[in-house]
């Protein structure tokens, strides 16, 4: 069944949503639409996404009836050292509306970080938590993300790296529903964001720990550092221990295993 105006009418209930065929990008309409007001927990779905952003200016485009392409509203009530945590909102969620698909078990599933979803160790989905600043007000955080449905990477670039859901399963997904339960697990994760439990949701399903890693530093093309991840801390930091035994505690940096 389409991801359609009429779709999300019947599933979402009283939650404001803006659904657009096809969007520039969600996240930037989503933006727009919490400086007008919106509340926590509206959303921005859309079909089809030409000019998507995701992390370092990268792409996150999807054609027509291949992903959940969608940006959640939030208004968190937490120290602006914590914002990272909005990050862990989407992708404990994402993780977690994952393992309701049939076929699905929970071991398929993991989380790289910062904001990788992995299926079978490939990426399915990719989180972009934005925080929109009035002067030195935090207005609130647009939760972006995109969940690969049934993308075909074949002769991609991408095709070692990322997958779909349908090419794991062979399940066929009702986007709309799939979109419905992630959206309750955002709502019931982003109530918790200064807690502990989503700290420990996530650090637990993290597959990075215990693996060695380079890392890259935002826009630069050189690896910064090597290391094993050794951990993660409460406000989303990574700690990779380099070979000279040396810690090195990374809060934005880009990392491949
Ligand atoms: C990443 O892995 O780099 C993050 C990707 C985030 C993509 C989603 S798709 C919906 C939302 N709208 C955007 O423009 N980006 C996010």
């Amino acid at each position: 069944m389409p991801l359609s105006q009429e779709s999300l009418d019947a599933v979402l209930g009283l939650r404001p949503f803006r659904f657009f065929p096809q969007i520039d990008s969600t996240n930037d309409h989503a933006r727009a639409w919490l400086l007008e007001g919106a509340p926590a927990g509206a959303v921005v779905i859309a079909d089809e996404q030409t000019t998507g952003r995701g992390r370092f200016q990268r792409t996150w485009n999807a054609p027509p009836g291949t992903a959940i392409l969608m940006s959640v509203i939030l208004r968190p009530e937490v120290a602006p050292s914590k914002l990272g945590r909005a990050t862990m909102v989407g992708a404990v969620s994402v993780a977690e509306a994952l393992a309701t698909v049939p076929s699905l078990p929970m071991e398929m599933i993991g989380l790289k970080y910062p904001n990788d979803v992995l299926l079978v160790g490939r990426k399915v989905a990719g989180i972009l938590a934005e925080a929109v600043w009035e002067g030195d007000r935090l207005v609130g955080v647009v939760l972006g993300i995109g969940l690969n449905v049934r993308i075909d990477f074949t002769g991609t670039a991408l095709a070692t790296a990322a997958t779909s859901i349908e090419r794991v399963t062979g399940v066929s997904i009702h986007r709309t529903d799939l979109a419905d339960r992630l959206l309750k697990r955002v709502d019931h994760w982003a109530a918790r964001i200064g807690e502990r439990s989503l700290f420990n949701a996530w650090r637990g399903r993290l597959t990075t720990l215990g693996q060695r890693v380079s890392v890259r530093l935002s826009g630069d093309d050189t690896w910064a550092i090597q290391g094993l991840a050794q951990d993660v801390d409460e406000e989303g930091a990574l700690i990779v221990r380099d070979d000279s035994g040396a810690d090195h505690r990374i809060i934005a940096g880009d990392v491949t295993l």
